[in-house]
């Protein structure tokens, strides 16, 4: 299976590896957090997933070249421009998400779901656009990495 890079899928391991990274460096700036991890159950792990792949960056773009002439919105896309989906921006939208610039995995709560707003592995749909098929598999294994780290494991940062 290849990646966004053309590599392997060990290529997308390292990927994972770097959001488990980014997931133990939430639970260490934001402590209070660990505890309801280890209690509030399978919702609340959800919800701290989904804050890590929004808040901290990751792929900054998503890049691609316009393959016919059309317009959305007040905008004119012409055919081979390159464009640039901004990920990074639209997770941390002022008009999408209230306190962008704070963690709070409480906000996935009430989340509507869509595939426009939480967009850090792209947006869209699975079967028709680009959108990361793994990002399934990217969520259980860094609810697998959480619960190791809240349930299994005591360690310190030096
Ligand atoms: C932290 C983990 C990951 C991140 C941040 C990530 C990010 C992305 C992004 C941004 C794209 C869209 C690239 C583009 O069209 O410009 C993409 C595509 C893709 N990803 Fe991932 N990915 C991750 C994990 C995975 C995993 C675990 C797999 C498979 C096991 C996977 C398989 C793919 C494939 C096959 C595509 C191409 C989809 C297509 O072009 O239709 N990714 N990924």
């Amino acid at each position: 299976m290849s990646c966004y890079f053309g590599c392997s899928v060990k290529c997308e391991s390292i990927l994972v590896a770097r959001y488990a990274t980014f997931a133990a460096l939430a639970l260490h700036e934001h402590p209070q957090c660990r505890q309801k991890l280890q209690h509030d159950g399978e919702d609340y792990c959800e919800w701290f997933v989904q804050e890590v792949r929004r808040f901290y960056p990751f792929f900054p773009f998503a890049a691609a070249i316009v393959s016919h002439d059309f317009d959305w919105h007040e905008y004119h896309f012409t055919q081979e421009t390159r464009v640039l989906l901004d990920l990074y921006g639209t997770n941390h939208d002022p008009q999408l998400w209230s306190n962008p610039e704070v963690f709070f995995s409480e906000r996935f709560r009430d989340w509507n779901g869509s595939r426009f707003n939480l967009i850090p592995q792209r947006g869209g749909d699975y079967y028709i656009n680009h959108r990361c098929p793994g990002e399934w598999i990217t969520i259980a294994l860094m609810k697998v990495t959480l619960n190791f780290l809240t349930q299994s494991l005591k360690y310190d940062l030096l």
